[in-house]
């Protein structure tokens, strides 16, 4: 057996703020977010939605989609930089929600490579035998730590939940090879001091060449070629980073996840978002070989490459 992915679930707030909208919150216009990032508009969790709420909604979803119940959970993991609390843990909270009885659970900081590091965390757990269920979830509600007055922050952002039930599926699929890292002299670039903080052009720099690298990386890791990779979901920061990606694989433009013109940057909860409307619009399909790769504040990175089915 392998680990893979079992069961999946997202969560969306329903308020739209756009463009139109920001251009009269900050100096900015339409023209400008479209080009530089590829947003268009970005959902925002009204004051009663907390991270955990939204975690909640996903991994519902993510619970039901696997067909087992939340006694079957073994482990939770909860990827974001947004929690309800310092401690406890959204991990936690979403335990006692779920009513996951049997589950260990724990927050993961690892900014918006967080859900590829919680995937990596729990399929440790998986192929050693320990257990057999883990919940992953990325969740971010950024818009409480965003500077609404800073425009270079401020079009960026948006708040989501992705959640996946990972476990035991055959060989051959789910998880393939992996790649983590970090590079903590690069923390000054993308951090929070109450609001967020980011020097972008850095994070662009670092951005493009990591999540080609590491793309790379595993597709060699998995004994295989470019051409062998069916599909791409990459982190939804910008579309100008993404682009860069997927040209250094070059794959076309129809097989690259994109999201980020409807949500923003959702932080950890982009790629587990985009893989959901990537398989239900069947962009990515039974024996796909897709690649993952997310990059973040930290700096963190992470690839994952896997052979979709269960
Ligand atoms: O998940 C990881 C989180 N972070 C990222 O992925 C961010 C990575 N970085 C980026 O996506 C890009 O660097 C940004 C989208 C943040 C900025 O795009 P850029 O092409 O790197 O622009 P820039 O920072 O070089 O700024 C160009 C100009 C500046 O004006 P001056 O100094 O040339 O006069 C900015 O002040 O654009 C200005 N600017 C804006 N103008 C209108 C910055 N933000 C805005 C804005 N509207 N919202």
């Amino acid at each position: 057996m392998n680990t893979g992915i079992i069961g999946i679930g997202r969560y969306l707030p329903e308020k739209i703020l756009t463009n139109a909208d920001l251009e009269k919150m900050v100096d900015t216009s339409d023209e400008w977010i479209r080009t530089r990032t590829g947003i268009e508009e970005r959902r925002i969790a009204n004051n009663e939605t907390n991270t955990s709420d939204m975690a909640f909604e996903a991994a519902k979803k993510a619970i039901a989609d696997a067909e087992i119940t939340p006694e079957d959970i073994d482990m939770i993991l909860v990827a974001t930089v947004t929690p309800d609390y310092p401690f406890p843990s959204v991990a936690c909270l979403l335990q006692e929600r779920l009513g996951a009885k049997k589950a260990a659970a724990m927050d993961i900081s690892a900014a918006c490579a967080g859900f590829m590091y919680g995937m990596i965390t729990a399929k440790q757990f998986i192929d050693n035998g320990a257990y057999k269920h883990v919940l992953v979830v990325g969740v971010e509600k950024l818009s409480k730590i965003t500077d609404w007055e800073d425009r270079n922050t401020a079009v960026l952002f948006g708040d989501a939940a992705g959640a996946a039930i990972l476990g035991p599926v055959p060989d051959g699929k789910g998880i393939l090879a992996f790649e983590l890292g970090s590079d903590g002299s690069g923390a000054k670039h993308l951090y929070q001091d109450e609001k967020l903080i980011m020097n972008g052009r850095e994070v662009f720099k670092f951005a493009v060449r990591q999540m080609g690298e590491s793309s790379i990386n595993v597709i060699e890791k998995a004994g295989l070629k470019k051409e062998d990779v069916d599909f791409l979901i990459p982190h939804q920061a910008n579309i100008r980073i993404m682009e860069a990606a997927r040209q250094r694989l070059e794959l076309p433009v129809e097989k690259m996840s994109k999201t980020v013109n409807k949500y923003g940057n959702t932080s950890a909860a982009s790629i587990p978002v985009s893989l959901i409307e990537d398989l239900e619009a069947g962009r990515v399909k039974e024996n796909d070989v897709v690649v993952m790769v997310g990059f973040g504040g930290g700096l963190t990175w992470g690839a994952i490459i896997m052979r979709w089915g269960k």
